[in-house]
């Protein structure tokens, strides 16, 4: 159960490589993140919303730093059902910021880790 669930993830990511602005989707994976290294980790956030019966969660993760986003990885840490959706509003990779959008469908909440790695871009 778990393999097809990944490789879902991977072709959706492949899928929405470009063009992932504006798209909410269940996890989120944009720009180069096989190449990401833990000393480029300069955003890491756990967002969560525990479910309310008959309601919509949401959150927002915001980050404004110094350094360009080269990979941007949201993973839900509830693999059990697909209800909730994670969506870039501004920025994201190749910028040095990102806005996301977490939001569940009515009765479900949603565990994401939010992960951005990015390099300081050296002025020449
Ligand atoms: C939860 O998500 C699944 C998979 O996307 C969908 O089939 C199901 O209808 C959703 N459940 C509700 C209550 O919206
Ligand atoms: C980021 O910039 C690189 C290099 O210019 C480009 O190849 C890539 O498509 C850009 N990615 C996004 C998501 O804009």
């Amino acid at each position: 159960m778990k393999q097809p669930l990944l490789w879902t993830a991977v072709a959706l990511s492949m899928v929405f490589w470009v063009h992932s602005k504006g798209i909410a989707q269940y996890e989120l994976e944009d720009g180069s993140c096989s190449e990401a290294v833990i000393g480029d980790l300069v955003l890491l956030q756990y967002s969560s919303r525990r479910s309310i019966p008959v309601q919509e969660r949401q959150s927002k993760v915001v980050w404004y730093g110094d350094e360009t986003l080269y990979c941007v990885l949201v993973l839900s840490k509830q693999k059990s059902h697909r209800n909730s959706t994670v969506e870039v509003l501004k920025g994201g990779v190749n910028h040095t910021f990102v806005e996301l959008r977490l939001h569940s469908e009515l009765g479900f909440g949603f565990q994401y880790w939010v992960r951005g790695f990015g390099k300081k871009v050296h002025p020449l």
